[in-house]
């Protein structure tokens, strides 16, 4: 019997598009004809080739088709100075390596402990609170904002410009211009802010990009909110969805609480069910082969991470939550190049995030029934707007 498609699955559609072709063709809305790719080994082919370009204007973060004053884009555009993300060797690899350093996994280890006492005082300051809270404002979004805005430099007081603006990005149902504006504004304020750091670097990773002369500050711009973008959204949405996944699984939930050692594996296997930054897409830049298919020169092709981390092929009764699964090498953090800088930093936050959490708040429960939680399937990186929690309150 077909199982239903539930708020954290993949479409029935992508799902029996997987299995029947794996990379399928597609229509665009404004009729441009381009691929699909659903199938976990096609993803992390297609990913590790890069003659599948990643090199895109501001469209990087958005579907071609969803925006319809927005062209398709088949053949490579401008460059956003700084935005690597949106790049091809030689360009992307330039500016990537220039971060590495401040990424590695030892950078990120010395700031295990840092990152753990940020998760402790904004637990701290939500159990002063009364339940009913949301989850979200008091915890998934100050976690990762106060980290990135600390390891960036920007101050956290400023972070009504870049929530806002990010959102106003991120959402699908803003107009081109709308989302060109919330960039916009975000971007006067990073120039500034780079501007300042050129003059007076301090500690933190865009003061040592700036004292780099090799880098414009159009590029110090460009990297800093990519860097700010990626750092806040995705492990925001990770932290509250996946909160909210584990608490429609309780005996999940039971197992983690029995057992806090599962947490690093419990993370891999919420960001393979999960898939939060789901769809990406790249152009062939000649004809290419992929899963059977011939790709031809210049067409788009949509990459569904959540499809892939569902493949039966590859996972084990894929649309099962089982923190006890060994899900490393899933796709959420991509593959190939471009994978995730931030990995290792989203992983520290994750585990510190949903350890605190359980700890601190073993009686947590959602405060409405599921089906009023509101999900963001107007964003274009799942997750809720809001998550109202409530817990027994036990007398000081
Ligand atoms: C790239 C997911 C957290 C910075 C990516 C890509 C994915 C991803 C799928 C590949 C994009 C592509 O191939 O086009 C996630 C998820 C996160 C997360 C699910 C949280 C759970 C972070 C954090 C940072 C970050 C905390 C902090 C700085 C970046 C950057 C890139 C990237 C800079 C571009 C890398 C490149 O092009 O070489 N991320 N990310 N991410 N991510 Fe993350």
């Amino acid at each position: 019997m077909e199982r239903n498609a539930g708020p954290f699955d993949p479409p029935r559609e992508i799902t029996r598009l997987r299995e029947a072709r794996p990379v399928s063709p597609m229509l665009f809305a404004d009729g441009h004809e381009g691929w699909l790719v659903t199938g976990y080994e096609a993803v992390r082919q297609l990913m590790a080739d890069t003659r599948f370009s990643s090199r895109q204007d501001l469209g990087v973060l958005h579907m071609p088709y969803e925006i319809p004053d927005m062209p398709v884009i088949t053949e490579p555009s401008p460059q956003v100075p700084g935005l690597f993300v949106a790049m091809d060797p030689p360009d992307h690899t330039r500016l990537r390596r220039k971060l590495t350093g401040a990424f590695t996994v030892k950078r990120m280890k010395m700031l295990e402990e840092h990152i753990g006492d940020i998760v402790e005082r904004q637990l701290d300051e939500m159990a002063r609170l009364t339940p009913t809270v949301d989850l979200v404002k008091e915890f998934a979004l100050p976690v990762p904002s106060l980290v990135i805005c600390e390891l960036l430099g920007v101050p956290y007081e400023d972070r009504d410009n870049f929530q806002g603006n990010s959102a106003k990005f991120m959402a699908k149902e803003q107009s081109f211009e709308e989302k060109m504006a919330a960039y916009g504004a975000m971007t006067a304020y990073l120039a500034e802010l780079v501007t300042r750091k050129r003059a007076e670097p301090g500690e933190d990773i865009l003061s040592d990009l700036a004292r780099d002369d090799d880098l414009s500050i159009e590029e110090l711009t460009g990297i800093a909110f990519l860097l700010l973008l990626a750092g806040h959204e995705t492990t925001a949405n990770m932290l509250s969805l996946g909160t909210f996944a584990l608490l429609e699984h309780p005996e999940q939930l039971a197992e983690l609480h029995a057992n806090p050692d599962l947490m690093p594996d419990a993370v891999e296997e919420l960001m393979r069910y999960l898939s939060v930054a789901d769809i990406f897409y790249r152009y062939a830049t000649e004809d290419l082969e992929l899963g059977g298919e011939t790709i031809g020169k210049g067409s788009t092709v949509v990459i569904s991470l959540l499809a892939a981390n569902r493949d039966p092929r590859r996972f084990e009764n894929p649309d099962t939550l089982d923190v006890h699964r060994k899900a490393r090498g899933h796709t959420s953090f991509g593959h190939g190049i471009h994978q995730c800088l931030g990995q290792q930093l989203a992983r520290i936050e994750m585990r510190a995030g949903f350890a605190g959490l359980l700890r601190r708040f073993p009686t947590l429960q959602l405060a409405v029934p599921a089906d009023e939680v509101k999900l963001r399937t107007d964003m274009n990186i799942y997750g809720v707007h809001e998550l109202p929690v409530t817990w027994t309150q036990t007398p000081r």
